[in-house]
């Protein structure tokens, strides 16, 4: 079995629960609410972190605690002992195909992520060297940033080494100890923007734009969409939750951590809405697409004066700061499943695991990083290569491999075994909760997906 990959518990809790608060809360989460016309988002968000991701959440955790390996591992042995799974899944491997994509997922979306947390490196260093100070305007810095390849690369490259560092040698004790305070100081500055934003003429327009019931926006690829985000903003389907059970103590409250998981990140996302769009309503940008947040921010940071400086710089500084190690906690845990993998099936020395997925990483990560320069006339489907992954990874593969985890979970482990592992005697209630989550898992999340997908393929095929 795998040494655990963390000095402390309560470290892997925090790196877990930071990992899903993260850039998917901050920067695709507002950007994919405003591609998709706001409420006609964001309601069925809600409702899909509750009925889908939430019994995701738990069969992942279920899955690492059961086999206590990383999931394509997790993956072989349930195959090995599943009693139900007809011959031929047991002879095709199936169910190891599943972790398989989990593996090539989390290795994908790896790569686009580094370029953003690229992004996130850059601000901070303009909020550092006092750029916004000087008349800096977020829209221009960005244009500049995106189509400068060389300027891209680097800071991809920088954050990838970081990252391989963070999983490779002994820092995770320092990005533990830093996300033991840093996480509730990100909370609540955040929460201060929020009521900052709040303030701003725009707020009323964007509260109706977030919640009032509108289904203008609504397409054929909406329900993938909804199912692919809600799949990235709680880590799921790539097999880092797993990694994160297969640490826990076979005591540990499972429905009681996802629950606080999914709660959290939600409300967060809410929260983040709640801050963007006033700004964007009050200054009438016109922006969109990933670029929104970057674009977004600055205004209500330079909002912020104090007498003697601009504490509005400090306060940009603070929140790419918080941001950029939310985002590294992400990319340990993205970079930390394939790196278990690697050791536990293969044999490899964490240190030898860790440089080849580093570098593979990095390789795939140069597409997206020079999309906005070298490749700006390269398109698919009249996306260019960073929506274009996105779409791949987050809004096809991502719910695919939540629904082959459903089925997994749900069907393929014996409920004895499930129940041992979910239900606290102590808590007679989660018998209940049990039954439910097992229904969820088994009838509503596939059948949701199924359903979700199948308009999207019609909306493709019909153009
Ligand atoms: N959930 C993270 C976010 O919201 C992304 C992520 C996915 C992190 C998978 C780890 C594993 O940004």
């Amino acid at each position: 079995m795998r040494k655990a990959a963390w000095s402390t518990r309560y470290g892997y809790y925090l790196v877990t629960i930071a990992s899903a608060f993260s850039l998917g809360n901050l920067w695709r989460f507002p950007f994919v609410a405003q591609d998709n016309g706001g409420a006609s988002f964001v309601i069925p968000y809600i409702f899909s972190a509750l009925i889908i991701g939430l019994p995701l959440v738990l069969a992942e955790i279920i899955l690492g605690k059961a086999y206590k390996q990383s999931v394509i591992g997790a993956m072989d042995q349930l195959t090995k002992e599943s009693m139900l799974a007809p011959k031929l899944l047991k002879r095709t491997h199936f169910w190891v195909w599943v972790g398989r994509f989990a593996n090539y997922a989390s290795v994908l979306l790896m790569a686009y992520y580094a370029v953003i947390c690229g992004w996130v490196l850059y601000f901070l260093a303009q909020y550092a060297m006092g750029v916004f100070g000087h008349g800096g305007e977020s829209q221009t810095l960005f244009q500049e940033l995106s189509s400068n390849g060389y300027l891209q690369v680097g800071l991809t490259m920088v954050h990838i080494l970081i990252t391989a560092v963070a999983v490779s040698k002994g820092l995770k004790e320092g990005v533990e100890r830093s996300l033991g305070w840093l996480m509730p100081l990100f909370l609540a500055l955040i929460i201060f923007l929020v009521i900052r934003s709040l303030m701003m003429p725009g707020a009323v327009d964007a509260i109706r734009f977030l919640f009032y019931p509108n289904f203008s926006g609504i397409s054929s690829s909406t329900l993938t969409q909804v199912i692919g985000h809600v799949c990235f903003t709680l880590s799921i389907g790539m097999g880092t939750i797993a990694v994160f059970g297969s640490s826990l103590r076979d005591d540990s409250k499972v429905s009681q951590v996802s629950v606080r998981m999914v709660a959290l990140d939600t409300a967060m996302s809410l929260c983040v809405g709640l801050l963007i769009f006033p700004i964007i309503f009050t200054t009438a940008k016109h922006t969109s697409g990933p670029s929104l947040m970057f674009d977004a921010l600055p205004a209500v940071f330079s909002q912020v004066r104090c007498e003697t400086f601009n504490c509005g710089e400090l306060i940009g500084m603070a929140f790419f700061l918080c941001l950029y190690i939310a985002a590294l906690a992400s990319s340990i845990a993205l970079l930390e499943a394939s790196v278990s993998n690697l050791v536990d099936r293969h044999g490899f020395t964490r240190m030898r695991a860790t440089r080849r997925m580093g570098v593979i990483s990095f390789v795939v990560a140069l597409l997206p990083a020079l999309s906005g320069s070298v490749l700006v006339n390269f398109s698919i489907s009249k996306m260019s290569l960073m929506r274009f992954f996105d779409t791949v990874v987050v809004n096809w593969i991502l719910p695919l491999v939540a629904l082959g985890i459903a089925m997994a979970v749900g069907f393929g482990m014996k409920t004895e075994q499930k129940k041992k592992l979910f239900v606290d005697a102590d808590q007679p209630e989660t018998m209940t909760l049990f039954r439910d989550w097992q229904f969820l898992l088994r009838w509503v999340v596939p059948l949701f997906i199924i359903f979700a997908v199948i308009v999207n393929i019609i909306g493709v095929i019909t153009g």
